[in-house]
């Protein structure tokens, strides 16, 4: 039989600064550069197989065979690892996340960077860091910045080999808690990749791009000298920012509920209190609830008491994708 496996691990992230918008739709060139951390304690596990009998490619999510939209995009990302392994083999992929996907939980992050990690350690192909974050991109914008670790930064550029992330600090630079309050972990209504589309259709989007640098900068330097206050006043900026083009798109996108507008009220008047915590949100109505870990049992104390905080998922500055497990026989070539 030949076949060739591998099984790696990835992180989903939170972006401080948000990738919101692409020059390049097809490359997935983000308009802006962004940062993030990525988040431990939540994973995506995923594993492919190339198998030389396969006629097509299979794709299981949380063990529910995929069809449509979700399977071609699968198979569209291992076509790129097959090009740069010269293989022709079909695979079977599954994957397995311990969160909601779906959900503003940046579950295509996690996705496509375990799976372009399994997938090329399956091919054999022994690619750099920067090579994977460029692929995982490919997949997924957000999945690039899953590659490397703790905290990341992801560049824009006009090319495709110009757009990567890397780690700014590692995982244990600072002790940051995302309480993540699931308001509806319901599969939103429109996906990131028709948002993404979309953003360039709100008169806003310039004006945030254009700003990015000068965000980009404050964000670094407040990751980098641990200033809470600085990154507070800068995450929700952000949120809202990128919502405010959500919402002015054509069509407009609303990912809010009720329950996100109460926590985008009151988290602000906890700090202002002396909690040290602020809000970040994704392409979803979770709120990301951003503080230092001693002040973390506080806050999540706080988010219980909302109406409408369904459950708290809580993630720690975590580490990158990895290999875990590498097997079977033949190189996963063509014969
Ligand atoms: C709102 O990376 O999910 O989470 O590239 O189309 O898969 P696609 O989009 P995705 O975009 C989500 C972006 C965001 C903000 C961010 O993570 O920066």
């Amino acid at each position: 039989m030949q076949t060739r496996c591998a099984t790696a691990v990835a992180c989903p992230n939170i972006a401080f600064v948000k990738y919101w918008g692409n020059r390049d739709d097809e490359l997935r060139l983000p308009a802006n550069g962004s940062i993030s951390m990525n988040l431990a304690g939540l994973e995506t596990r995923t594993s492919v197989a190339f198998d030389a009998a396969l006629e097509r490619d299979a794709f299981t999510l949380q063990g529910i065979p995929q069809t449509g939209e979700a399977l071609a995009r699968v198979s569209a990302h291992l076509d790129l690892l097959r090009a740069r392994g010269d293989s022709a083999w079909k695979a079977k992929a599954a994957s397995e996340s311990n969160f909601p996907a779906g959900a503003g939980i940046a579950s295509s992050a996690a996705g496509f960077a375990a799976l372009t990690v399994a997938a090329a350690a399956a091919l054999g192909l022994n690619l750099s860091a920067r090579e994977l974050s460029i692929l995982a991109r490919r997949g997924s914008g957000s999945a690039s910045r899953s590659i490397p670790h703790g905290f990341v930064e992801w560049y824009a550029a006009d090319r495709d080999e110009d757009s990567f992330a890397e780690s700014i600090a590692p995982p244990d630079h600072w002790p940051l808690v995302d309480l993540i309050a699931v308001v509806d972990a319901g599969h939103k209504k429109v996906g990131s990749a028709e948002g993404n589309r979309l953003a360039r259709t709100s008169p806003y989007q310039e004006a945030r791009v254009m700003d990015a640098p000068r965000r980009l900068l404050l964000c670094r330097r407040a990751v980098i000298g641990r200033d809470f206050a600085t990154l507070a006043m800068l995450i929700e900026e952000e949120a809202r920012m990128m919502h405010q083009v959500m919402r002015t798109s054509t069509p407009p996108l609303d990912y809010l509920e009720d329950s996100t507008r109460d926590l985008m009220r009151s988290i602000p008047q906890w700090r202002a209190g002396g909690l040290p915590a602020a809000f970040t949100l994704d392409a979803g109505p979770n709120v990301h609830c951003i503080c230092p870990e001693n002040a973390a049992p506080e806050a999540e104390r706080r988010l219980r008491e909302q109406p409408g905080v369904r459950r708290i998922l809580i993630g720690r500055p975590g580490p990158g994708a990895r290999v875990v497990a590498v097997d079977g026989a033949g190189n996963g070539r063509a014969p």
